[in-house]
């Protein structure tokens, strides 16, 4: 029975925690490709400003909710008076337990490949579609079987989480980031003074540095939105559960700043390493994104790059080290939710809630794979549609539930806690806010309209935001 709430025990420790959220496969898997289609530095230039205009905000909002209530995310919203609310909690907590089915799996295929590239690197090198394939099920000559190997794999990254879920706040996510984020910034430092020393990296180099108004669209500006708010954790409720253990000595603010850099520097990082790569040795035409991407693609890079086994190892620990950081504060999250709420024991929720949710992440992969799983979906260009399964599953979080959740967050504070209430929170303990004014506008009238117009945009036309 969990009585007393758990907190933080240091600042670095839940800087490096929220941080190890919001850095993860969004950082180092999506931005590359996403900032490739959407034209280099113009999505670089865009992305910054989303993340400065909606992204700042949204976090400390999120943050302060969660340490204005010290409570979960449903029991925030009861905490500050406004039970009606509550939804915005449940959306989150259902969104998080959805992404996590499905990103605990993209997770093991993570950790497959840690493994595959330290044994068996020349036969990823001699056919790196036929590997990715295997992984998922498929044989030679058309053979299909259960995807085990995937499987198997996300078995075990299910199961690192959930170790660390179960040592508690302290012992487990703070001791485990501490150790992780750190390996991650040296990994990421290692890999992006290699990138950039490939002959013939200067173009992909100067494709990231170069604006192109002709390739500004509202598109792309919906992309960075999108983008940022993935990445930065943001309409999962996430932050309000890490803002929950915060003590009022902390400042917000600096916090949320800080947090929104790191998160920021590694994806543009992860840019600068992973363009300049593939137009070093497959070219540009190769840069791609999603799955194949990040597990195909690279191969050939690092099969033509000097040291390539080990700059791929290390690659894919990265990887590792970000999916695991994000996918505890998901679980966290839900955990946190489901011990308050219904007073469950911490160590069983954990393990059950994993189990149930690395079961159905198996109906995602198996949908990766031959089996013919379809989920239902709507929007108003095709109507009611039955994509494979595992696409409505990322349908329904990035199209709905995120913007959902954020929208419901901004209302909620915007219009019906007050943006005056945030600010007080945000000036505990004598911490001028001196931007309150741009915030109050930002929360009350700009960022609403902005998710709002995601929210249909996404619903109407189906086009994927994040
Ligand atoms: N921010 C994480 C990433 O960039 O991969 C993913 C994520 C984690 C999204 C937690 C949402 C979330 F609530």
């Amino acid at each position: 029975m969990e009585n007393s709430r758990a907190q933080w025990s240091s600042k670095l420790g839940f800087i490096l925690a929220a941080a190890g959220s919001a850095i993860g496969l969004g950082n180092i898997w999506k931005f590359p490709g996403r900032a490739f289609e959407g034209g280099g530095g113009t999505f670089v230039l865009i992305y910054l400003l989303m993340v400065i205009f909606f992204g700042v905000p949204l976090m400390l909002t999120e943050l302060s909710v969660g340490r204005a209530s010290q409570a979960n995310v449903v029991g925030a919203f009861h905490k500050l008076g406004h039970r009606n609310y509550s939804w915005v909690g449940w959306v989150g907590v259902v969104g998080a337990f959805v992404i996590t089915c499905y990103y605990s799996h993209v997770g093991g295929w993570v950790l497959r490949y840690v493994v595959g590239y330290a044994f068996e690197a020349p036969e990823i090198y001699a056919d790196p579609l036929g590997y990715f394939y295997a992984m998922l099920g498929y044989g030679a000559q058309g053979a299909t079987f259960f995807p085990w190997i995937a499987v198997l794999f996300a078995a075990v990254f299910m199961l690192l989480n959930a170790v660390v879920i179960i040592r508690g706040v302290e012992d487990g996510i703070e001791r485990f980031n501490k150790i992780g984020m750190p390996a991650l910034f040296i990994i990421l430092v290692i890999l992006l003074v290699r990138a950039v020393t490939l002959p013939g990296a200067e173009d992909g180099l100067r494709y990231l540095v170069s604006f192109d108004w002709s390739k500004l669209s509202f598109q792309t500006v919906l992309s960075a939105l999108g983008q940022a708010f993935y990445s930065l954790s943001i309409g999962m409720a996430i932050l309000i559960t890490y803002g929950s253990y915060l003590p009022r000595s902390e400042n917000l603010v600096k916090n949320t700043v800080l947090i929104c850099t790191m998160d920021t520097l590694v994806a543009v990082i992860a840019g600068f390493i992973i363009i300049p790569a593939v137009f070093a040795t497959l070219g540009p035409d190769q840069v791609g994104k999603g799955g194949g991407f990040a597990f195909v693609s690279l191969a050939g890079v690092f099969e033509q790059m000097p040291g390539g086994r080990l700059f791929a190892v290390l690659f894919y620990l990265l990887l590792l080290f970000a999916a695991l950081t994000s996918c505890i504060s998901l679980i966290e999250s839900i955990v946190a939710f489901l011990t308050e709420h219904f007073n469950w024991e911490r160590k069983r929720t954990t393990i059950w809630l994993s189990l149930v949710m690395f079961l159905i992440g198996c109906l995602y992969t198996c949908s990766q794979a031959a089996y013919p799983l379809k989920g239902i979906w709507f929007d108003a260009v095709k109507g009611v549609s039955f994509p494979a399964f595992c696409d409505a599953m990322e349908f329904l979080t990035d199209r709905l539930m995120i913007p959902a959740c954020a929208l419901g967050v901004c209302i909620f504070v915007g219009w019906v806690w007050k943006p005056e209430s945030a600010v007080a929170e945000i000036e505990q303990n004598g911490v001028r806010f001196g931007l309150k004014k741009v915030y109050e506008i930002l929360i009350k009238y700009i960022a609403p309209l902005a998710i709002l117009t995601i929210l249909i945009l996404s619903l109407a036309t189906g086009t994927t935001l994040s």
